[in-house]
């Protein structure tokens, strides 16, 4: 069977983790294919809330194999917390499984995403400071260290003396830090971690193509989101990953053709965490409606996320990079009691109708939404199972998006809790 790959249209927290959760049901494995600790996925089930930073959501059913893939960047100290605290709260973890190739963050990646954040002044990104990008850097350069090596004391420690002589030479130098100890960090990572993390290792690869030989189901997790993307986001307003589709086929192991399905979620409005370009953003008494009502706070870092109305060039642009075949609209509910609600359907550049998302950043800058406004509804919505039961207006606006993506929207959330779903028929 054919993978499935959960992507995010917007820029992050669209509701990825709820929607990998619901359609894991049935799944074998659940993959997740890039990013690192900087993505936040809520699950919630029986009322109960998870936040997984770098567990694939799956792992929550006792039949699906969490798998974390080689494109991931791995801090083991965090990864051995976060299984901790779940089988704490009484879930398994034992069935996970760590790609080898997956890159280790290290102390000096924390260092380097703060001190250069530090060093962009008012022009930093806002980074969730947990050394993503550098150890992107890294892996790019050829100088990471991988899960791999935490097997290997010796080639441990010769990775991590070349790339420790480097890197405290940079802190020293331009960020003026101290230097990190080299003892500290091979006693952290071998002696503490290692032990902890080496029977979680294997190869992630075979056991992806094992489950699509054998015919089972299995799930592409992204995290983040398409306009995050290093190559295809608001540059350099991104992460240093590919949360597109094309992402999950590198950062898991297999080819385009093993993806039949590529769901794209989208919040029913956009947030954005961090700095960049966001031509919807709401400022103001309604701003302040939509972070209150949708709890848009960071999942991981508490900050609060910049509120907008649902930008349908965004949307359609998105389709295209990830060739979405179907839409899940998150968080529907929290719209209900606006007296209207607007979707942006094109840009104005000074004059002229933009109809496509455009490539040229100074343009995203400057442009104004067009909007289109449709009536709201009073209706709580938090208990609707069934299309039909949905007031008229909310159908509508999801009929509206569905057509201005030119791809269904297959299923629409209610509400947080893994039930509150609506499914609507193709
Ligand atoms: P992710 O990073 O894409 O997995 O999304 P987050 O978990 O960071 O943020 C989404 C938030 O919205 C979480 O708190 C979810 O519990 C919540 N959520 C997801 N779907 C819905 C929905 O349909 N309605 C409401 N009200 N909340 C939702
Ligand atoms: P999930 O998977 C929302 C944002 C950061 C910052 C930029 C770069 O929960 O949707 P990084 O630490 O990755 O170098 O930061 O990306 N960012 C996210 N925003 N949701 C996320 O993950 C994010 N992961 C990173 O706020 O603007
Ligand atoms: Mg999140």
């Amino acid at each position: 069977m054919p993978a499935t790959v959960v992507v995010g249209t917007q820029w992050g927290d669209e509701g990825k983790g709820k929607l990998t959760d619901l359609l894991a049901k049935d799944v074998r494995l659940v993959v997740r294919y890039q990013g690192g600790h900087n993505a936040g996925h809520t699950v919630v089930v029986d009322g109960e809330s998870f936040t997984l930073q770098l567990v694939p959501s799956g792992v929550l059913y006792p039949s699906t194999v969490p798998v974390i893939g080689n494109g991931v960047v791995v801090d083991p100290a965090v990864l051995v917390a976060e299984c901790d605290a779940l089988e704490a709260r009484g879930v398994d973890t034992s069935r996970l499984v760590v790609s080898g190739n997956a890159h280790l963050i290290m102390p000096y990646h924390y260092e380097l995403d703060r001190a250069t954040e530090r060093s962009l002044g008012r022009n930093k990104l806002g980074t969730t400071k947990r050394g993503i990008g550098p150890a992107y850097a890294d892996k790019a350069a050829r100088v990471g260290l991988r899960v791999q090596d935490l097997l290997d004391a010796r080639i441990f420690r010769q990775k991590l003396e070349i790339a420790l002589r480097e890197k405290n030479a940079v802190l020293a130098r331009v960020h003026n830090r101290l230097a990190l100890d080299e003892e500290e960090i091979a006693h952290r990572y071998l002696d503490e971690l290692a032990p902890r993390v080496g029977p979680m290792v294997g190869d992630a690869v075979a056991l992806v193509h094992d489950a699509l030989d054998a015919g089972e189901h299995v799930m592409l997790e992204g995290a983040q989101a398409t306009f995050l993307d290093l190559d295809h986001g608001t540059y350099p307003f991104v992460t240093s990953s590919n949360p597109t589709a094309g992402g999950a086929c590198v950062g898991a192991g297999i080819g385009p053709r093993d993806v039949d399905r590529v769901v794209g979620i989208a919040k029913s409005y956009v947030t954005r965490v961090g700095a960049g370009p966001f031509p919807t953003e709401l400022h103001g008494e309604l701003a302040d409606l939509l972070v209150e009502r949708g709890h848009e706070y960071g999942t991981n870092t508490g900050r609060r996320r910049r509120p907008g109305w649902l930008d349908l060039v965004m949307l359609r642009h998105a389709v295209r990079l990830n060739s979405v075949s179907e839409i899940a609209l998150t968080k529907l509910d929290v719209l209900t009691g606006l007296p209207s609600v607007k979707v942006c359907v094109a840009y104005d550049d000074s004059g002229e109708r933009l109809e496509r998302f455009p490539y040229h950043q100074s343009v995203l800058h400057r442009v104004v939404p067009v909007y289109e406004e449709m009536p709201g509804w009073e209706e709580d919505i938090s208990g609707v199972t069934r299309a039909e039961e949905l007031p008229a207006a909310a159908r509508d606006y999801v009929g509206r998006i569905a057509a201005a993506a030119g791809v269904p929207v297959s299923l629409v959330g209610v509400g947080p809790g893994r039930e509150q779903f609506v499914r609507f028929a193709a």
